[in-house]
């Protein structure tokens, strides 16, 4: 059964890809609302392109709590108020206590810039270009309490150009990133996606972990 999909979007910075994401909502190849936007940083860009997209904003900034635990219940407790059917990580530089993952099994979603389970973690794209990788990509996953360790959903790849620098291999990374989370999401909103004794299926075929083949 096909249905609007509420979202909450989590972000830290630029919010290039929560850009995409209201996007293809205008465009309507994503059947979603966005709830709201959350960030952990009240100077990040995405929430300037939330105000634009007449979309609710919340600053949970870090240093108006007594520690990152009082943090944590604060994040966790407006996630349960809003009741999101899914919470989207785009860019959001916190790592989710276990609580929150607990709280929401099989419903926050990231978005990570490397062909996990390789380079899981920061500064991807220089890892990438350090090792001699011939190839490099994006992966969305489920978010579970490990870092960026949660079942693959999907994941896209493109070939390292010789002589290219890290921006040139970010913005690469970001221009597919802009149609692969749009893409996985509105799998959800088709009801696409099933969760069988922890196992991940689309359109009944188990989604295994496509780096292993
Ligand atoms: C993206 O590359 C995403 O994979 C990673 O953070 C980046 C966010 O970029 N998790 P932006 O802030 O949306 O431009």
């Amino acid at each position: 059964m096909r249905k609007t999909l509420n979202l909450v979007v989590l972000l830290s910075g630029q919010g290039s890809i929560f850009e995409a994401l209201c996007q293809a909502i205008k465009t309507k190849q994503l059947d979603a609302k966005i709830l709201a936007v959350i960030s952990d940083n009240p100077q990040a860009y995405g929430l300037i392109r939330a105000q634009e997209n007449q979309i609710p904003t919340i600053i949970l900034s870090m240093k108006n709590y007594t520690d990152k635990e009082a943090f944590q219940i604060a994040l966790k407790e407006t996630l349960l108020e809003l009741s999101p059917d899914l919470i989207v990580l785009a860019g959001f530089m916190c790592i989710l206590a276990p609580s929150i993952v607990q709280a929401f099994p099989y419903q926050i979603l990231n978005i990570h810039p490397a062909l996990l389970p390789k380079y899981p973690g920061l500064n991807t794209h220089a890892r990438v270009l350090a090792s001699g990788d011939t190839e490099h990509g994006s992966t969305v996953h489920f978010v579970d309490e490990g870092l960026d360790s949660g079942p693959i959903l999907a994941q896209e790849k493109l070939a390292i150009l010789s002589g290219g620098s890290v921006a040139e291999l970010e913005e690469r990374v970001k221009t597919l990133e802009k149609k692969l989370y749009p893409k996985v999401l509105q799998w959800f909103a088709e009801d696409r996606i099933q969760i069988k004794q922890g196992q991940v299926f689309l359109d009944n075929q188990l989604l295994k972990d496509l780096n292993k083949f």
